[in-house]
């Protein structure tokens, strides 16, 4: 089954995977999931790893799938495109809190204590506990260009 988790309901989309019709996820971005929260430090292995990430700080209140999600994040009345993963991160140091580290398209600058609100449009797959830091990487890779994939029809 192929299927966008959005508001814990599944909307099957009747299409291959990765290509998802134009109406189905633009009618889905009307009604998703919206978190807002200031931007906290993290431990910036990601910009090691080639992903930097602005963490935000996720409050219990949102019961959020783990997983990692094409997003769209809201700053300085901007709204840029993102790939995020809601998780532990068990493939470096796993963490005892669940965090939303969200990968910004194009963005390297640093947006530490910024007020922010991340809308996930669609989600892409599981958080795993891959073998190693480089197949994090190209799992990472292969999410950035799902993510776009989805962004450029919403
Ligand atoms: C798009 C994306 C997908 C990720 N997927 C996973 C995953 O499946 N498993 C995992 O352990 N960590 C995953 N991570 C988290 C990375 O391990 C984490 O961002 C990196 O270690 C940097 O963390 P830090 O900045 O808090 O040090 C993902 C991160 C991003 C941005």
């Amino acid at each position: 089954m192929h299927g966008v988790f959005i508001s814990g309901a599944i909307f099957v989309i009747p299409a291959r995977k990765n290509n998802y019709h134009n109406s189905t996820i633009c009618y889905i971005f009307n009604m998703n999931i919206k978190i807002s929260g200031i931007v906290t430090d993290g431990a910036k292995r990601g910009r090691t790893i080639g992903f930097p990430t602005a963490n935000i700080a996720l409050d219990a209140a949102y019961k959020v799938e783990n997983g990692v999600y094409a997003v769209k994040i809201k700053f300085d009345g901007m709204t840029l495109d993102g790939v995020a993963n809601v998780g532990t991160h068990p493939t470096v140091e796993e963490s005892r809190l669940t965090l939303l580290e969200v990968h910004i398209f194009e963005f390297t600058s640093d947006i530490y204590g910024k007020k922010t609100e991340v809308i996930l449009i669609a989600k892409i797959r599981d958080e795993k506990r891959f073998k190693s830091i480089d197949e994090l990487k190209a799992a990472i890779q292969n999410d950035c260009k799902v993510a776009r994939d989805i962004l450029t029809k919403c």
